[in-house]
């Protein structure tokens, strides 16, 4: 049965739209930080609710999107504040979640209706998701279909899409599942729905996607194991979980500092250093890339932060070639390609991508508005079903945009690539919307407008 249409709608975001002009700018220079890494944030929050004690957290990324897990963790019973510069959750334990006495407001987060999805599939309460338009279009189906297997039921919009209702079932069915598409949240979603089922679940994925989950899960005494089996990768999880408490620190967001990179990278005169980014192998691919196109990247102090590699990165103003982009290191940049489009829209040569068809179904349709904005801002793009091809200046800078706005649709990726390419520009690029930044990076303006003096 559909769900009535008067409950589709997200109270997050009710202000106008906030346009703005991104004018090309000075070098960028000194010292930064980026906030926290948003899927280790969410996590934190979640594992957090489910262990029992107290787990404290700081680095946690205070966007919406993570505030959004928050509220609806508070609403199925955790007691999660912040206290100084520290995040304190008070967990349920895994099998305590409580009935939410109304919808869960997703706004814009993808993940958190995903893996939220899955550990409500195995607690015996419903929850109905509501998001933001953006969220709304965005396919369920992939986290519907492998819940459904462990007995949880599902009532969604057409399409799969939100709202919908969970039924969670408990006991539920230890299910093995051979992820069709590479996603991190369909693969978290039932490690998570694992939790509280007796028995072994087990994730079966043929192209490793980031491994949050697993790293963390373990550091919060869960009895995870990954294998390779034949070039894949088997996660098994052994229910019913008991989670202890952990204190966390949250690493800089790679695919916020993705920005700041690009940006040093081509402002001539830059020299930035951005200091504490995760350099997880799974979501590092852009850094590869970029040095590979000749950007000079330094990494400096590898270390180990909560469980995660760190780095520090000087980055230096360069001429970058064009690249073919290897299908293979996809996953690890996923979220990486709107900022990347724009490095190779002023590369010398051509660069090609292909193997990007889940970038369709991100916050936007992230190939067609990156090719509609960039093309506006005088990039020369052609479309693909599955990815773009992008002839670059050779370093001159982009037109700019004095005639098309361009359109964020929502996702703050798009904002901020564009306001990136706004600063490589002879006139500016005039973004139609910032507002949606605040989901992943709320301090993303003022911080470009330090490096940039
Ligand atoms: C995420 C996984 C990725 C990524 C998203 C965060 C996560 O999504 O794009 O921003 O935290 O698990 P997919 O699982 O859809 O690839």
């Amino acid at each position: 049965m559909a769900l009535s249409k008067s409950r589709a709608v997200s109270t997050t975001s009710p202000t106008a739209a906030r346009p703005r002009r991104f004018v090309p700018s000075g070098p960028l220079k000194g010292r930064t930080r980026v906030p926290g890494d948003k899927s280790i944030s969410h996590r934190s929050l979640m594992f957090g609710a489910l262990a029992v004690g107290e787990t404290r957290v700081t680095g946690l990324l205070e966007g919406e999107d993570v505030m959004a897990t928050a509220a609806a963790l508070r609403a199925m019973g955790a007691a999660i504040e912040k206290q100084g510069e520290t995040w304190s959750i008070h967990g349920v334990g895994v099998g305590g979640l409580l009935q939410p006495p109304a919808p869960l407001d997703m706004g814009n987060s993808g993940t958190s209706t995903r893996l939220l999805m899955g550990l409500v599939a195995s607690h015996l309460i419903a929850a109905t998701f509501i998001g933001d338009a953006s969220l709304s279009k965005r396919p369920m189906g992939r986290v519907i279909d492998p819940l459904s297997l462990t007995g949880a039921n599902f009532e969604a919009s057409e399409g799969g899409r939100l709202p919908l209702t969970v039924r969670g079932i408990s006991p539920a069915m230890p299910i093995e599942y051979r992820l069709p598409v590479a996603s991190a949240q369909v693969k978290s979603a039932v490690l998570l729905a694992g939790l509280n089922t007796a028995g072994i679940t087990r994730v079966i994925e043929p192209v490793p996607t980031r491994d949050h989950t697993e790293r963390m899960l373990r550091g919060f005494g869960a009895e995870l194991e990954v294998a390779n089996d034949f070039g894949e990768r088997v996660i098994t999880i052994r229910g019913e979980a008991d989670l202890m408490p952990q204190d966390i620190v949250v690493p800089g967001d790679p695919s916020s500092a993705a920005f700041f990179i690009v940006a040093a990278l081509l402002v001539p005169g830059s020299e930035l250093t951005i200091e504490n980014v995760g350099m997880n192998p799974t979501r590092a691919g852009l850094v590869d890339v970029l040095q590979e196109m000749g950007g000079q990247i330094e990494v400096l102090n590898t270390r180990e932060v909560g469980g995660e590699p760190v780095a520090d990165l000087v980055v230096r103003h360069s001429e970058l070639s064009g690249v073919e982009v290897s299908p293979d290191v996809v996953p690890s940049m996923i979220d990486e390609f709107p900022v990347f489009f724009v490095a190779a829209a002023l590369a010398k040569g051509q660069t090609v991508t292909t193997g990007l068809e889940e970038l369709r179904v991100k916050e936007s349709d992230r190939l067609s508005a990156m090719a509609e904005a960039l093309s506006g801002a005088g990039a020369r793009v052609i479309e693909r079903e599955d990815g773009l091809v992008i002839e670059g200046t050779g370093g001159e800078p982009l037109r700019g945009s004095a005639n098309s706005r361009a359109k964020t649709h929502l996702d703050h990726r798009i904002a901020m690539a564009m306001a990136v390419a706004g600063l490589a520009s002879r006139d500016g690029v005039d973004v139609d919307d910032t507002r949606p930044i605040a989901t992943s990076f709320p301090a993303f303006e003022t911080l470009l407008g330090e490096c940039t003096g």
